[in-house]
């Protein structure tokens, strides 16, 4: 059985507003990219780890990573656009399965992508880590329209992990349609594929403002994660 894993590298990060993508900030002496690439880099079971990078970066090159089966792959215009590419580079390997995984979610736990590894394999469908929420939930504007029921209400985190040609097919498909997806399991619920929602742990978070990268030093730095 044949495992890949992509990781999206290619974002500007544009919510954190700096003048370099936040996949490069530094925390403890390493990159956040640096950060969740040693992390999937510990599951001896990948046969090879695409990082989608933009065409235009000057830092990919410096970070001089240590794992062999590392493939940079240039990353397109919004995320869905840079994983496809990621599988399109992939796709002469013929992997069974891939994992997708955001470079900005540096937190994430070998032991949750295991989990979510294994729970998909035994039960042959694709899935994806999720927390459940915990705040309560309001939908409005400027006031509250409604409180949401949260019982069956979801974070959707990564990995995302998927049967390799059914992922390819979903993603290309949402890419013709003109479909915005913001995650892979957007692209297979469209074409009906059964999706496991298997809990992972809530500080697998994503940096994505300057609070969460306060947060992510934090957790790495002061708790050893
Ligand atoms: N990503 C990517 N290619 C893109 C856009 C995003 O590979 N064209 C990656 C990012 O680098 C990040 C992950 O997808 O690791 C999650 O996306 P997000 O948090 O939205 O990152 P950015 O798009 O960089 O940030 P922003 O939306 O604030 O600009
Ligand atoms: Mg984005």
């Amino acid at each position: 059985l044949k495992i890949a894993a992509v990781i999206p590298a290619a974002g500007v990060g544009s919510r954190m507003q700096l003048s370099y993508p936040k996949q490069y900030l530094k925390i403890a002496e390493k990159t956040v990219l640096q950060h969740t690439q040693e992390k999937l880099s510990q599951l001896n079971y990948l046969s090879h780890l695409a990082i989608a990078v933009s065409a235009d970066d000057p830092y990919f090159a410096t970070l001089n990573l240590q794992d062999e089966r590392i493939v940079k792959v240039i990353g397109g215009e919004t995320r869905a656009d840079s994983v496809l590419n990621a599988l399109r580079a992939l796709q002469a390997d013929a992997p069974d399965w891939v994992l997708v995984h955001d470079a900005a979610r540096p937190l994430v736990t070998v032991a949750d992508i295991d989990n979510l590894v294994q729970s998909c394999l035994a039960a042959d469908e694709g899935g994806i880590l999720a927390a459940k929420v915990k705040d309560t939930i309001k939908r409005g504007t400027s006031h509250i329209e409604t409180t949401v029921p949260r019982d069956t209400l979801w974070q959707a985190l990564t990995p995302q992990f998927f049967r390799f040609n059914e992922l390819l097919q979903a993603l290309t498909d949402a890419k013709q349609a003109g479909s915005e997806i913001t995650d892979e399991a957007s692209a297979m619920e469209r074409l009906g594929y059964p999706v496991r929602l298997v809990a992972g742990r809530s500080d697998n978070i994503k940096i994505t403002s300057p609070e969460d990268y306060e947060l992510a030093c934090f957790l790495l730095t002061k708790t050893g994660k």
